[in-house]
């Protein structure tokens, strides 16, 4: 997988269909020579040449190479290179000019573990890793670089290490996990923006000379803009054109960064938000950067969203172990809000009773006084004036009606209006010479702190072991304001908000640890901290805050270029919908929520017959089809950001089995049929498609597709299912058959 050629001194990095190769010019720098498909490994070097250059400034004064053009592996400041550095360091005189020399490589079998941090892990057998280690002798820093390839998925993750090997003090400024320049072609940028309840919608624009940037400042890593860009060649689709897709697994402040440069050099750098970090490094410290993922495809967007998808499930850390089985949840949220008590769980219990639903969720509001926004984040005791006997008898009730108990918590946030800010008003994140600005009227808990953390895992383990609980629901309600921190130096302060996802990460690594057999959901206000960093520790979050079936067509489908439908929640809820206001037939809303992890946030007791019975359909359904929603390749086939359809296709791996789900917007007359064309199939295979009731060649259905007519009425879905044929005793499902 990863190879070093002496003579050629060529690195070559190898995944199944890529390759990625690495040179050194002869006076120690690192240059890019190559990423993209696949080629056999040959001497590269004749690709690293530069022509005489007018104004630009030369590499030791002479020759023809100027840091000012050419393909860096890991640019610095001050000597040349006026573009985006990777790295700035500045030194204990304030001077931060830098080069870095290559001086050493070493390749380990497997990945080296960055303690702290949520990665990709592999074993000795899964993947390679090739470090690299480049120095800085007048500044006293060593720059390390990891590049770890895997066998099996076409990933390469990248993190950096930054050592101080100087007598004082220094500090970075800033530090890229991944820096990758490459000959621009005719890319353009896609990235995933949004906000609160309409969370990554798929945008995609020209590059221009400059610097283009998706970035958060907010101390997670956003609604807005997801850790999360790509180059898409002009003429890219779904199935066809190149796509190099770069994440960054973190949950806190960063940036993605492109800039086109004046020979149309493209760069790009994934790291932290430079302007919400720094680091000091004593003599003989390390600094370890998250990581960054990177995936270059040749079968378009969609090839790139499988091999995110691959990774995420195969090896985000304990991803895999735990994604095994889902329970279907019905969550109270929109069903009482805060209006809960005792009384009202157990009768909504009773009506979930024999339906499917494995587990119950009590969501915000059954601790300390919390009948609103405003008070009790923090005071995680259960209200005793809603809960006489404690949550005994409520989980008690849960059992009885045949499902697990869930929980809602908000542990890294405090109320104001609190027990705990009353004893500790230090603990909240706060500027000492403002007042704290709230949001949602609660504060921050001070993450970074060591005693804090251990306060509120304390308080959460015991919540776990005093009562059966089975799921806990994490959600962190707003951002971060009046960063910094009294108890760390001034030269410090710009770590804080760093520090802060550290500790998050600390915490949620104890209790995900030490309470195996609890089920975690991300969540943040909807699907605020939707990132690889979070689904390293939890195995799936909730999408979004908006529960309308047609606005979540945009929203799962712009979160699945990064994200497997496995990551997502989707449920039912009640019309008309609370965020839009709109009536979606409750067989779309199901069918919508199904590519995801399912379940329902509606009063299941107020449903009609006809649709209780259809929630019976619909978790008997969910369990049949769930194997391929947790392992199966997912195609996009209409984009509902371009027109009035959307549809999506799961195919199992061995292209046995597929799913297909289509839905219309709005209703349009005298429409013509539709031919919905798959992708995925085994071409020469035959399939029976129900509920047509045709059998159809792979080929066929990929080419000419499933054809069909639109049914009257707005929002309407249709859902197919797809054997092989020779395969069907396998099949149960009578309402899909
Ligand atoms: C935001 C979440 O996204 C909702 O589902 C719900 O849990 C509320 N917070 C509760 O405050």
């Amino acid at each position: 997988m990863i190879h070093f050629n002496r003579e050629y001194k060529n690195f070559y990095l190898e995944t199944e269909h890529t390759s990625y190769v690495i040179g050194i010019l002869p006076n120690g720098r690192l240059m890019h020579i190559y990423y993209g498909a696949k080629i056999p490994q040959e001497d590269m070097n004749c690709y690293l040449l530069d022509r005489e250059r007018i104004i630009s400034p030369k590499i030791n004064g002479e020759g023809y190479f100027s840091d000012d053009v050419i393909l860096q592996e890991y640019p610095t400041a001050g000597r040349g290179d006026f573009r985006k550095p990777a790295v700035v360091v500045e030194t204990a005189s304030g001077r931060w000019n830098s080069e870095l020399e290559y001086c050493s490589y070493e390749i380990l079998k497997g990945k080296p573990e960055m303690e702290g941090l949520p990665q990709l892990c592999g074993t000795t057998e899964e993947c390679e890793t090739l470090k690299l280690v480049l120095c800085d002798k007048a500044a006293g820093y060593e720059a390390i670089l990891y590049y770890s390839v895997f066998a099996d998925v076409d990933v390469i993750a990248r993190h950096t290490e930054i050592k101080n090997v100087s007598q004082k003090a220094i500090r970075i400024q800033s530090v890229a996990s991944a820096c990758f320049d490459m000959p621009q072609r005719d890319f353009q940028m896609l990235t995933l923006e949004g906000g609160w309840a309409k969370e990554r919608s798929v945008e995609r624009y020209p590059l221009h000379h400059g610097i283009s940037s998706v970035e958060s400042r907010r101390g997670s890593s956003s609604h807005m803009l997801n850790p999360f860009a790509a180059l898409v060649s002009a003429g890219a689709n779904e199935e066809l054109g190149e796509v190099y897709g770069f994440s960054f697994v973190y949950s806190g402040d960063f940036r993605i960064c492109t800039e086109l440069g004046q020979g149309n050099d493209v760069r790009v750098i994934v790291g932290l938000n430079p302007e919400t970090f720094s680091w000091k490094l004593e003599p003989q410290e390390r600094f370890v950067s998250p990581e960054a993922l990177l995936v270059y495809s040749a079968q378009g967007l969609g090839g790139m969203s499988r091999c995110y998808h691959d990774a995420c499930r195969k090896y985000l850390g304990r991803y895999n172990a735990t994604c095994k089985k889902r329970p279907i949840v019905v969550n109270c949220w929109e069903a009482m809000y805060f209006d809960l008590s005792e009384q009202k769980l157990i009768d909504f219990m009773k009506d979930c009773k024999g339906l499917g639903i494995d587990t119950f969720v009590m969501d915000d509001g059954w601790f300390g006084n919390r009948n609103d926004e405003t008070t009790s984040l923090g005071d995680w005791q259960v209200n005793l004036d809603k809960f006489p006997n404690g949550l005994e008898t409520v989980i008690a009730a849960c059992h009885e009606n045949g499902m697990q108990f869930g929980i809602w918590l908000e542990p890294e946030m405090i109320s104001p209006e609190s027990r705990l800010y009353k004893t500790h008003p230090d603990w909240c994140i706060h500027d000492e010479n403002r007042d704290a600005i709230k949001s949602r009227h609660q504060l921050v808990l001070d993450m970074a702190r060591t005693d804090v953390v251990e306060y509120i895992y304390n308080t959460v383990a015991a919540l776990l072991t005093q009562y059966d609980i089975s799921y806990v629901k994490w959600d962190m309600n707003r951002n971060i304001t009046d960063n910094g921190a009294e108890w760390l130096t001034p030269e410090c302060q710009k770590e804080h908000s760093h520090r802060y996802i550290l500790g998050v990460y600390r915490l949620m690594e104890r209790l995900t640890k030490d309470f195996p057999n609890v089920f975690f959901e991300g969540c943040s206000g909807g699907g605020g901290r939707f990132d690889f960093g979070i689904l390293y520790y939890m195995p799936q979050i909730w999408t979004s805050d908006c529960s309308d079936a047609i606005e979540r067509l945009k929203i799962q489908y712009g979160t699945s270029m990064v994200y497997p439908p496995a990551a997502m929640v989707g449920h039912v809820s009640v019309c008309p919908n609370h965020q839009t206001g709109r009536n979606v037939p409750f067989q779309t809303r199901g069918d919508v929520a199904q590519m995801c992890n399912f379940g329902y946030e509606l009063h299941i007791g107020l449903l009609s017959e006809e649709e209780r019975a259809m929630v019976l359909e619909q978790t008997t359904y969910h369990k049949q089809i769930e194997p391929l929603i947790l392992q199966g390749d997912f195609y996009r086939l209409l984009n509902p950001f371009e027109g009035n359809m959307c549809a999506w296709q799961l195919v199992s791996k061995d292209k046995r089995k597929s799913v297909v789900t289509f839905v219309n917007k709005l209703a349009g007359p005298n429409d013509n049929p539709v031919y919905l064309r798959l992708q995925g199939l085994s071409s020469k295979e035959q399939y029976c498609v129900e509920p047509l009731g045709v059998v159809l060649s792979g080929d066929t259905l990929m080419h000419a597709g499933i054809p069909f007519l639109l049914q009257q009425g707005d929002f309407v879905s249709r859902v197919f299912h797809l054997v092989q044929v020779g395969c069907e005793e396998e099949e149960s499902d009578e309402r899909y058959m």
